[in-house]
């Protein structure tokens, strides 16, 4: 299995940016504990601030990946091109944050990518990627038996 997992904007100061919200772990923390949490599956881990970057990512998990984990960051709650891109998607896609943006500002409660999400895991800092990777690959191999 391949088992992409993709990170919005800002995502690449982790750790440093907002800790009391984000937490202390880096990115590269997160990648390893997704990398844990594959047992065995190839994780394709990455980060882009620039939406056309997540898109063209997205487009080449259509043909390259069996699942996908997707933090948008901030684009979740912008972004028309990338829920139409994974609307293109046939894998399963888990929208994955750190935090809990339903108990957060209003203009945090509302989600494009979630229109196009098998499920959503949300507020419970890295270990939501953790969950996220443990459920991706479960419903990829679900659909695959
Ligand atoms: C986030 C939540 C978003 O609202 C925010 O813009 C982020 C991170 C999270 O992981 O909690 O950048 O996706």
């Amino acid at each position: 299995f391949i088992l992409y997992v993709l990170n919005g904007p800002n995502l690449n100061l982790l750790g440093v940016r907002e800790p009391d919200i984000y937490g202390h772990e880096t990115l590269a923390d997160v990648q390893a504990l997704c990398e844990a949490a594959a047992e065995g599956a190839r994780v394709v881990f990455r980060q882009s601030n620039h939406e056309g970057q997540l898109v063209d990512w997205i487009q080449e998990a259509r043909t390259e990946a069996d699942a996908l984990v997707i933090n948008p960051a901030a684009f979740t709650h912008t972004s028309v091109a990338l829920l139409d891109a994974l609307k293109a998607l046939s894998i399963p896609v888990v929208e994955c944050h750190l935090s809990n943006p339903a108990a957060r500002e209003a203009f945090r409660h509302h989600s494009y990518v979630s229109l196009a999400a098998t499920g959503v895991i949300a507020g419970f800092g890295a270990r939501s990627y953790e969950l996220a990777v443990k459920a991706a690959l479960g419903e990829a191999r679900k659909r695959a038996e």
